[in-house]
């Protein structure tokens, strides 16, 4: 089992996009009230005073949309600036990216993930929720943003829904060719709106990766990261091509996270609460530091056994949160 030394903080459960996959536009969903999201300083004070202590040296901003919560700049300086962090990253739609990207850079922050599910945009507009003037544009200007800001590496996620954007695979496969991109195919998952994986599940990686097989050629030297993506690279590509597999493959033994929800829910696993901590109600009631960290450590160790346990109890529809309450 690697160490378990990553956590995705998720800054915000709401969201300016309603990716039909995530929270679907008519979902009602009962947003945090701002007295429940954790503070920037409670965040600061968690990731300091009890992860760093408990060895965590990587940390990803989530959401919801992260680039909605105020104040994400100076959290991405305060992170960033603690001696002990390695690593700082955001997975964001990029919307408001394009003002954003500079300053974020300059606060600390090197990696970014964006999703992007389509090049079209009716489909990708489709597929967001969209019913006003195309959103598509100034998400791709984002990208471009981040891209001439300097972000490596810069992935690009496109959860594949068959019959929606199935048809454009070869077309953003290819975007990893003259740019150091990376595009992350992910295996759509039961979670957050079933409805739609019902009718239409999901689209096995291998079958993607034939498809490029069969276009380019496929360098398949696996330049496996330590993250749930195997990774392989079109023939003399700038970037690389991943397939986040968790539906037709279980990469769990390499799973080297935990998740902090807006309200402050440590979570061991995307897939189940088992065992989860409230880290908000701990903190604001005073408890002991050294307390919480026993506790925590307790989890961790737990974590394997969790991850193994119950990943398939979560595909039967138990899911209690959707992935923009969880952070993704
Ligand atoms: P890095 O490896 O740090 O770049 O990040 P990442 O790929 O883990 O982060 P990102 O936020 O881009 O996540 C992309 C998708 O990967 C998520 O939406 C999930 O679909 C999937 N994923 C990430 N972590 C896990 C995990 O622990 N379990 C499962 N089942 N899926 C995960
Ligand atoms: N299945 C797979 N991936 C999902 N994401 C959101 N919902 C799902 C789902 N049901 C992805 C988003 C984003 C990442 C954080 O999570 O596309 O890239
Ligand atoms: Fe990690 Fe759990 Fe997902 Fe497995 S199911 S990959 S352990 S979060």
């Amino acid at each position: 089992m690697p160490e378990i030394d990553y956590l995705r903080i998720s800054l915000i459960d709401k969201c300016n996009f309603r990716c039909q996959y995530c929270m679907p536009e008519g979902t009602e969903l009962n947003y945090l009230l701002n007295q429940e999201l954790l503070s920037d300083r409670e965040i600061i004070s968690l990731v300091r005073d009890v992860f760093i202590p408990l060895g965590f040296t990587k940390f990803r901003l989530t959401g919801g949309e992260p680039l909605l919560r105020p104040g994400v700049v100076d959290l991405v300086r305060a992170i960033s600036q603690l001696p002990e962090t390695e690593d700082i990253a955001l997975t964001t739609n990029a919307f408001l990216l394009e003002k954003l990207a500079q300053p974020l850079y300059d606060a600390g922050l090197k990696r970014i993930n964006i999703s992007l599910d389509s090049l079209i945009p009716a489909t990708f507009d489709k597929i967001t929720g969209n019913r006003g003037k195309s959103r598509w544009q100034q998400t791709w200007q984002g990208i471009l943003t981040a891209h001439q800001v300097g972000f490596d590496p810069l992935k690009l996620n496109v959860v594949v829904i068959p019959g929606i954007n199935d048809t454009e695979i070869l077309d953003l496969a290819a975007l990893s060719i003259d740019r150091n991109w990376h595009i992350r195919f992910i295996e759509f998952m039961p979670i957050g709106n079933p409805e739609l994986f019902g009718d239409k599940a999901w689209i096995d990686s291998e079958a993607i990766r034939n498809q490029l097989r069969h276009k380019w050629g496929l360098d398949e030297s696996n330049i496996t990261g330590n993250g749930p993506a195997d990774v392989f690279k079109i023939p003399n590509a700038k970037g690389t091509v991943g397939f986040i597999s968790q539906m037709s493959e279980c990469f769990c033994d390499r799973c080297n996270r935990v998740r902090l929800s807006a309200d402050g829910w440590l979570r061991p696993c995307l897939l189940n609460e088992t065992g989860q901590i409230d880290l908000k109600t701990a903190v604001r009631s005073g408890v002991d530091l050294a307390e919480l960290k026993t506790k925590i450590s307790e989890l961790l160790l737990l974590k394997p056994e969790i991850n193994f346990k119950e990943r398939d109890s979560g595909t039967d529809g138990t899911y209690t949160r959707t992935m923009s309450q969880i952070g993704g």
